[in-house]
């Protein structure tokens, strides 16, 4: 299973929440994180790893080469790249690591980059669902309704296999609600002040919800709520 976390503006929370699913998701499946982000990616700095084991080695030489473990970690990542080293890659590259790493584990899930380009199209194009992350601000609301249609227009995107997660909410959501994405908003994640990293308590614990919305495992809804479900159905039939 390939999962594609995306967003055509930076800072919403794509790494955030691609490492929060992967700590949860290792928890019982093996599990590897491929930054595709050359804008430089983060991991190498906020994970403390080794930038020579980045995505440009694992699809030009060996890809086991370059796994590495967070610390304290089960899941794998191998970290992005420069932005001069998107060059040196060509869509097939990046189409046969992703192919190879799904076949190896259970989840691969892809910190992508804003931008499109040839290499991070197959990220996009071999996922199982791809995840668009916003904000409920106007030019990130306004942004992704653009990008999905670009992607759709040029057949980047399988809108069937795209939903959306709202981040960083505060208060009840204004812009969002007006405008229909075109995709469904499976979870909203609050502002959560004082985060610091994406294993925070409270950011896994919305992961795991998160991660519930992604499979199509819907929590049971409360008692009181199927019964004023029930109540409404039989309103609507009178
Ligand atoms: N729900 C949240 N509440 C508060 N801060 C958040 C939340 N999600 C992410 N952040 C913070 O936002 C910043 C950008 O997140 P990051 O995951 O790096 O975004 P991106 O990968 O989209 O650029 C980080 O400082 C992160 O800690
Ligand atoms: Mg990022």
């Amino acid at each position: 299973m390939v999962v594609t976390v995306f967003s055509p503006k930076g800072g919403v929370g794509k790494t955030t929440l691609a490492l929060a699913l992967a700590k949860v998701l290792s928890e019982t499946n093996k599990v590897c994180v491929l930054e595709c982000d050359f804008s430089p990616g983060d991991f190498v700095s906020l994970l403390d790893l080794d930038k020579e084991k980045n995505i440009v080695n694992a699809c030009l030489g060996n890809y086991k080469a370059c796994l590495q473990k967070p610390a304290g970690e089960r899941f794998d990542v191998i970290v992005g790249g420069f932005p001069d080293m998107q060059e040196s890659l060509k869509y097939a590259d990046v189409e046969k690591l992703i192919d190879s790493l799904s076949g190896e584990y259970d989840y691969v899930l892809i910190d992508l980059q804003p931008q499109i380009s040839e290499v991070t199209v197959p990220a996009l194009l071999k996922a199982d669902r791809v995840l668009f992350v916003l904000e409920d601000d106007i030019s990130a609301v306004s942004r992704t309704v653009g990008m999905l249609e670009y992607l759709e227009l040029h057949g980047f995107l399988d809108v069937n296999k795209a939903c959306a997660v709202i981040n960083k909410v505060k208060g009840k959501k204004k812009y969002i609600t007006a405008v229909d994405l075109g995709i469904p908003v499976i979870y909203s994640i609050p502002y959560l002040r004082r985060l610091s990293e994406y294993k925070d308590k409270k950011m896994i614990k919305h992961a795991r919800s998160l991660k519930d919305a992604l499979f199509g495992l819907k929590k049971e809804k409360s008692l009181l709520r199927r019964l004023l479900n029930g109540f409404k159905r039989v309103k609507q039939k009178n």
